[in-house]
């Protein structure tokens, strides 16, 4: 079996394979998946066996090179539509993070930079640039990392909410970077983590990951949060993004939003921790985010042994929600740390 090496998504170029920890799975079974199809590398993103939004960008980089080394398309045109409708096919998965759109895109420019060139070079620039993407990852949520500890020199424990760790990226994540970077640094924070209903990303993926890191970490129910930061518990909140538009309104994990004003009612910095991959300077305001709405059952029957609302009874199931700028603190980036206002400097 592929050795992840403890990342979370890989190309196993050997195979010509996306191979990822299926996260359904997680905390109780740990399952590696190898995947070459079209219809299982969409179906996977779209039922959160890969999820996260940088981890959903790299690994449709990764399946784009894996079904171009695929293709049995002899001519440039043939090839060019054939990667053009798996784009397509690919981002109809889920449509709120931009980092998958992002990956698309950048994968685009790489084949129409070659165009002219024989397939077998085209399909070789690809897998360059799909494992480039994969680096670029790890070294990005690392540098977030860095500029995150920094900032949290003074604090002893944080709030976050879903799953902004390594299990969301390739390695690190986030918003749980500046935790490990500061482990490693010698400062060991304490870690409290919404479990984010109704998927559960906080109780069964970043309490996994921070548990087995060896970060001090308590589990609370979501409409906990007003609570450990009334009575102090928490100095600061970090939170990743699956958009952030170019005003700094930021979509992330439904909750979110609520957390922030909580955040602002108690005087306690909320910082959103992305790569610039995430800012999206072709949507101006949140209002223009497209926000993913799932299935009522993952409320209302998903992680329960039987229905747990009465028969006949619907519920909303939004999967993010869009936190105004103005209860952003900053924005902890690759490239620095950010208040709304100087976004444009990365746009
Ligand atoms: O529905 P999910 O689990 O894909 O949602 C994930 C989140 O909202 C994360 O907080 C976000 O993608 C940032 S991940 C570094």
């Amino acid at each position: 079996m592929f050795d992840l090496h403890g990342e979370t998504v890989a190309y196993d170029t050997e195979n010509n394979k996306l191979v990822i920890i299926d996260q359904t799975k997680l905390p109780n079974e740990t399952v590696v998946l190898s995947l070459g199809k079209k219809e299982e590398i969409c179906t996977a993103i779209k039922e959160l066996k890969l999820r996260g939004a940088p981890c959903i960008g790299v690994s449709a980089a990764i399946a784009l090179s894996v079904l171009a080394n695929e293709s049995k398309q002899t001519d440039e045109d043939g090839f060019i539509s054939e990667f053009l409708e798996n784009c397509e096919y690919l981002l109809s998965s889920r449509p709120t993070a931009v980092n998958l759109f992002w990956a698309v895109e950048e994968m685009k420019k790489v084949l129409f930079s070659c165009k002219g060139e024989n397939l077998d070079n085209i399909k070789k620039a690809l897998q360059v640039k799909a494992l480039q993407i994969h680096g670029d990852d790890i070294e990005c949520c690392k540098r977030i990392g860095e500029y995150g500890a920094r900032l949290l020199e003074n604090k002893s424990a944080v709030l976050t909410h879903c799953n902004a760790g390594r299990l969301a990226c390739v390695k690190y994540g986030t918003a749980l970077a500046p935790i490990y970077i500061a482990k490693e640094n010698g400062h060991n924070l304490k870690v409290y983590a919404d479990e984010t209903r109704p998927l559960l990303q906080g109780a069964r993926l970043t309490c996994y990951e921070l548990n087995e890191a060896g970060i001090d970490t308590t589990l609370i129910c979501d409409n906990m949060a007003s609570y450990v930061m009334k009575n102090k518990l928490v100095d600061a909140v970090l939170v990743g993004a699956d958009r952030i538009a170019a005003n700094g309104d930021t979509a992330n994990k439904i909750g979110t939003s609520g957390v922030a004003i909580l955040a602002q009612h108690y005087s306690i910095p909320f910082y959103v921790c992305a790569p610039v991959s995430t800012f999206d300077k072709n949507t101006l305001t949140g209002d223009d985010i497209k926000i993913e709405m799932r299935s009522p059952d993952e409320v209302t029957e998903m992680h329960y042994q039987k229905r747990m609302a009465p028969d006949g009874v619907s519920a909303l199931n939004p999967a993010f929600d869009v936190t105004d700028a103005d209860l952003i603190t900053a924005f902890i980036t690759d490239k620095g740390v950010f208040s709304a206002c100087e976004i444009n400097k990365i746009l």
